[in-house]
């Protein structure tokens, strides 16, 4: 028994902390709703504070100027801009508001809404927008410091929190009637990887820190193939000899598979609901621009053991994220001798397996995204004095007319729900008088 925990904390140890986790410095008790509650009104106080109706008013005037980001909560109901809408990230966005808003009674709010997945840093030099202006982020690419205020990434079953908890359940239960013994012993992922070419407009290495990780799993399997079932669909990594970046060199193996990626492609789909066919899943970072990836929400309901492929990149939970309790962490050195403990105890997959699990019901679950939610709008009504120009007053128009006649003009629509349409909602027009 003794040698038993002695190998497994051995097998847990690694040489250096799970990136994300250095936030926790060690010095209050490990409390994960506590963890991400911090790190939540850290985020908010790194912007000056709003006290008066005046500072107030003038802060949401410095807003409207970004009209095609801006959410405005009122009532109950949920007004944007003609322009909002016309990404489909934003359109997740509203749907998990009016959704959130079902369960747990959101207050009124107004912020600008981000969708980049790399988080707020590109935001100034994008829009020519204030650093000191609040954003809501869906992730961010380099860590906490990031700008922005997180919030969940939209793909959550494209925002709706119900319809999400109707699919991690039917995720769940599948993985239910797949017990440990019947599952291949092996570590599944799967995904594409691409590449960024020198571009002006970016740092293409940069850029493609999430292929390179990718790649670097993928080589990994194709190395280990009894341990890995990580393979691309789509297949086409960067070209190191005509495009080399100095801190991601390729071995051998990469090198061969840029010549031919054969034993890393299978192009086949393959249904989340069938991951539960593997004793343990592989989570990688994004390929677009190297942030989180939307796989990662699927994972946690399968249970199976976690392993996250250690990046900077954070998400609004990842404050309650432990190695060797709610996942482990893995990079290519030591992903191998991890996948391995993993997967050849049954015991360590349970407890791994129970970990994962504890992150959905705790953290991810259509109550606790909802609930989430409400805590982002009471910090922001709190931090930027949002109740003495928000609350009060029973007609939206009249707010929303003040706003549109402060600044930049922003012709308001209302998102309703639209039970008829694939994305479940649809717009109306907002009457407000000339200003
Ligand atoms: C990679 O780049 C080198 C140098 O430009 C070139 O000779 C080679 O054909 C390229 N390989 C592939 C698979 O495109």
């Amino acid at each position: 028994m003794l040698r038993r925990v002695a190998v497994t904390l051995v097998a847990l140890a690694r040489a250096a902390p799970w990136t994300p986790e250095l936030a926790h410095d060690g010095t209050t008790p490990w409390d994960g709703p506590a963890m991400i509650r911090a790190e939540l009104k850290r985020s908010v106080a790194a912007y000056a504070a709003r006290t008066t109706a005046e500072e107030a008013r003038k802060y949401a005037a410095s807003l409207a100027r970004h009209g095609d980001q801006l959410c405005v909560f009122l009532r109950g109901r949920l007004f944007v801009s003609d322009k909002f809408l016309d990404q489909s990230k934003h359109k997740k966005h509203a749907a998990y508001v009016l959704s959130a808003h079902k369960r747990v009674a959101l207050p009124n709010a107004l912020y600008l809404f981000e969708k980049d997945s790399t988080g707020g840093d590109s935001w100034p030099a994008r829009t020519g927008g204030d650093p000191a202006t609040p954003l809501l982020v869906i992730s961010k690419k380099k860590g906490y410091g990031g700008l922005g205020v997180l919030v969940p990434n939209p793909f959550f079953e494209n925002g709706d929190v119900n319809k999400w908890g109707r699919a991690a359940k039917a995720l769940h239960e599948a993985a239910k009637a797949r017990p440990w013994e019947s599952r291949r012993a092996d570590v599944f992922w799967r995904g594409n990887v691409g590449n960024h070419a020198p571009n002006a407009d970016y740092d293409f290495c940069d850029r493609d820190s999430g292929n390179y990780a990718r790649f670097e799993a993928l080589s990994l399997a194709v190395d280990h193939p009894e341990t890995f079932d990580v393979k691309c669909q789509k297949c086409r990594p960067r070209n190191a000899s005509a495009f080399p970046c100095p801190t991601d060199a390729y071995d051998a193996t990469m090198a061969a598979l840029v010549d031919d990626a054969a034993p890393m492609r299978d192009e086949a789909w393959v249904d989340p609901r069938d991951y539960s066919a593997h004793r343990a899943v592989l989570n990688l970072p994004g390929t677009t621009a190297g942030g989180y990836s939307r796989n990662l929400n699927h994972l946690w309901v399968l249970k199976a053991p976690v392993l996250l492929w250690d990046a900077p990149f954070v998400e609004h939970y990842y404050p309650a994220l432990r190695h060797g309790d709610t996942h482990l962490a893995v990079d290519r050195r030591d992903a191998l001798s991890f996948a391995r403990s993993a997967l050849g105890d049954a015991r360590e997959a349970r407890r791994l397996a129970a970990g994962a699990m504890a992150v959905y019901e705790t953290y991810l679950c259509p109550q606790c995204l909802a609930a989430y939610l409400r805590d982002v709008y009471d910090e922001l009504r709190d931090r930027f004095a949002l109740a003495s120009i928000l609350d009060g007053g029973d007609d939206p128009r009249r707010f929303l007319r003040s706003l549109a006649c402060a600044g930049a003009p922003v012709a308001f629509r209302e998102v309703v729900e639209a039970s008829d349409r694939a994305d479940g909602l649809a717009t109306a027009p907002v009457d407000l008088d000339p200003c």
